[in-house]
């Protein structure tokens, strides 16, 4: 999705192609995200204008585009304040290219520049009423329509300040929306605002911060009184650095800031924060009785090597070799393998909640929906409650029965994911209970939840989610074993999934030595247009996450084909060209997966075969498998899981696909 980054220095001389060079770095951080655009705004020379260059395709192009356009050594004049803007798009309105990219102009004099992400839905109703006002468009974009409209109000209310011209431009506009606005008529403020999408503002300065809060204010400039100063204070506070400089930074996530500063301030929705003669202020148009007095200043616990590939060829090839670490780390603090006890802190206090509901719903999207149904079996099991999955989308679509004894968890690696988060919206006003289970502290789902498990996989940067999946797996287990702590006919299935999990991270780097014979099979299949993948019982959900895989990053044809469904159709596929991929593992489905395989084999398939380590039998079906090791069933998901995102990633690589950036998607899907 589209990225914002903006930076401000207040009295810490900068040039502007200094400034340039931190929005380019703060447009690759982002990149992630999924884009097929960019552009940057900053002052002219005489910083009477704004200059603009935007680009179709990626950052490199815009960095190339930069360096050609701002040789001159006037850009290489220091200045005290100033406020750059930037933008990755992810088109969603008018297709990629130079005029639908951002930043958006209010009017040819380039008085107020926009950069947004998510969208504007009642845009035609604004755009319509500006024309009539003899507004005339440029691209083909929402983000248009808010550019204009400031400068409207602009016009009409020549006595509001920068702040409150984006606030009621605010009020008119419906749909999700990041929002951060650089005006020439208001030098050196900068206003950010959202609504649904997400967004941050980072702050650095030299000293230690003065307070690690910042109130909220209501109302107009003029009543409100001075805005709350951050860090320049109205000296009451005995924390406040000595000096007047600092740096901001506006951002749509955490890995775009974090090289600058980790002291950040996560933004709700409908705020809007605006930086005036260095200082930053929180606004909000209407108080509500819930409201907190104050935004905190959160303290980032991530570090740089963490979003950065090391060794690695790409992201999501170091995410995956990162598991048997991820894994560990989902797990620290709250499993005691000694004492055989697990403690998830974010849930303890409504365990005897849950544990009084009337069912479990779980709901995601994609690769976090597949979580679900990788557990739900054991969930059932352990909790002897019914447990409903649920994709978020067809959720809502279908304005799904709630009750307010139902404990709904919401599953979702970066926290924003707009199908997800209104899905939470709407059972959290019927009353239910909201479990959160994210990847991404301050996200939009962890503030919104009433309890959670923050799964602690480390920032996933490759748009295919890898180990977020294999932690958010492991999440719902411990949840699972946490609700059958006091049943006693339970105790030694939980005994023997403990013991599994604690060799856990020993056996994901045992199949991850698979990696160069996963490579040779990837020689075989990516000339292929299609990739069967089958399975069932606890590996199904590992036939549909590793179809998704393929799909996404080798934009291959796959399908994860749960085996009891074969004979009903999907074995009118198989014939001695069609490449299919089994999972047979000595469980209590074994025997049905062998039917299966059988059932594939005598139409003369010749399936790759995913098997335990030293299954004779099993092995004998074909010349080509992968031998994982021997854990518990419900377990088996991890270990499987595995090969097949290495399988995805090498035949990307082999079919030369951008492996990070897959076309068309994005990281986080903040749009519905
Ligand atoms: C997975 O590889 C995908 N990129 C996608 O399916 C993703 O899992 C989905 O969009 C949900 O994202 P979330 O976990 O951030 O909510």
């Amino acid at each position: 999705m589209c990225g914002i980054f903006a930076y401000l220095n207040y009295l810490t001389p900068k040039s502007r192609l200094e400034v340039l060079d931190l929005l380019v770095t703060g447009l690759k951080r982002l990149e992630y995200r999924g884009y097929d655009s960019t552009g940057v705004a900053i002052d002219s020379p005489d910083s009477k204008n704004i200059v603009m260059v935007k680009r179709t395709g990626k950052v490199k192009v815009l960095e190339d585009a930069i360096k050609e356009h701002f040789s001159g050594g006037e850009y290489s004049e220091p200045v005290m304040t100033h406020i750059g803007i930037a933008h990755t798009r992810w088109a969603t309105h008018g297709v990629p290219c130079e005029r639908n990219s951002h930043p958006h102009r209010s009017d040819e004099g380039n008085g107020f520049v926009v950069v947004h992400n998510g969208i504007i839905t009642n845009y035609n109703d604004v755009k319509t009423f500006l024309a009539k006002r003899g507004y005339e468009f440029e691209s083909d974009t929402d983000t248009e329509v808010f550019a204009k409209l400031v400068h409207h109000l602009w016009k009409t209310h020549p006595t509001y300040s920068f702040r409150e011209l984006v606030e009621q431009a605010i009020l008119q506009v419906e749909g999700a929306f990041a929002i951060a606005v650089k005006s020439k008529h208001f030098p050196g403020e900068c206003v950010a605002s959202r609504r649904s999408s997400p967004l941050l503002v980072a702050i650095k300065t030299k000293s230690r911060l003065a307070t690690d809060h910042i109130p909220i204010l209501y109302g107009k400039d003029t009543d409100s009184g001075k805005p709350q100063v951050l860090p320049r204070s109205d000296s009451t506070s005995e924390f406040m650095p000595e000096e007047k400089e600092v740096e901001y930074f506006f951002a749509s996530d955490a890995s775009a800031v974090i090289e600058h500063t980790n002291r950040v301030i996560y933004l709700e929705d409908d705020d809007v924060a605006a930086v005036r003669d260095g200082t930053l202020s929180i606004h909000r148009l209407k108080k509500s009785l819930d409201d907190p007095h104050a935004r905190e200043i959160t303290t980032l616990k991530m570090e740089i090597q963490q979003i950065m590939k090391g060794n690695y060829d790409y992201f999501m090839q170091k995410e995956i070799f990162e598991q048997p670490d991820s894994v560990v780390n989902t797990m620290r603090g709250r499993v005691r393998f000694d004492g055989n006890a697990i403690v998830l802190g974010g849930i303890k206090d409504y365990i005897p909640e849950i544990k009084r509901c009337r069912r479990l719903m779980l709901i995601g999207c994609g690769t976090s929906y597949h979580s679900a149904v990788a557990t739900r079996q054991l969930l059932e099991e352990l909790t002897e409650l019914p447990v409903i999955v649920e994709l978020a989308s067809d959720f809502l679509d279908r304005n799904t029965p709630i009750f307010r004894d139902d404990v709904c968890f919401f599953i979702s690696q970066s926290g924003e994911t707009a199908d997800t988060l209104m899905a939470l919206r709407y059972c959290k006003q019927r009353g239910a209970l909201i479990v959160g289970i994210t990847n991404t502290v301050g996200s939009s789902i962890c503030r919104e939840s009433h309890c959670g498990v923050h799964i602690n996989a480390g920032p996933e940067i490759g748009v295919a989610s890898t180990k977020a999946y294999t932690s958010q797996f492991i999440s719902l287990v411990m949840f699972a074993l946490v609700m059958s702590e006091d049943r006693l006919s339970l105790q030694q299935r939980r005994l023997e999934i403990l013991q599994a999990l604690s060799n856990l991270a020993d056996q994901i780097r045992k199949v991850l030595k698979l990696d160069s014979k996963v490579q040779e099979l990837a020689k075989d299949l990516y000339q292929h247009k299609s990739l069967l993948i089958m399975g069932r019982g606890y590996n199904f959900a590992t036939c549909l996450e590793g179809a998704l895989k393929v799909k996404e990053l080798t934009y291959m044809h796959s399908e994860g084909i749960m085996a009891g469904e074969l004979k009903h159709g999907p074995l009118a596929l198989v014939d001695d060209s069609m490449p299919v991929l089994m999972i047979v593992l000595r469980d209590p489905v074994y025997v049905k997966c062998m039917n299966a395989l059988q059932q594939v084999t005598s139409r003369k398939g010749c399936p790759v075969i995913i098997c335990e380590e030293g299954d004779e039998e099993t092995k004998a079906f074909s010349s080509r498998h992968l031998e994982i090791p021997r854990t518990v069933d419900c377990l088996q998901g991890i270990l499987t899981v595995i090969p097949m995102q290495l399988l995805s990633y090498h035949i990307a690589v082999l079919r030369g696909c951008d492996v990070d950036c897959p076309r068309n998607l994005a990281k986080s899907v903040t749009v519905e």
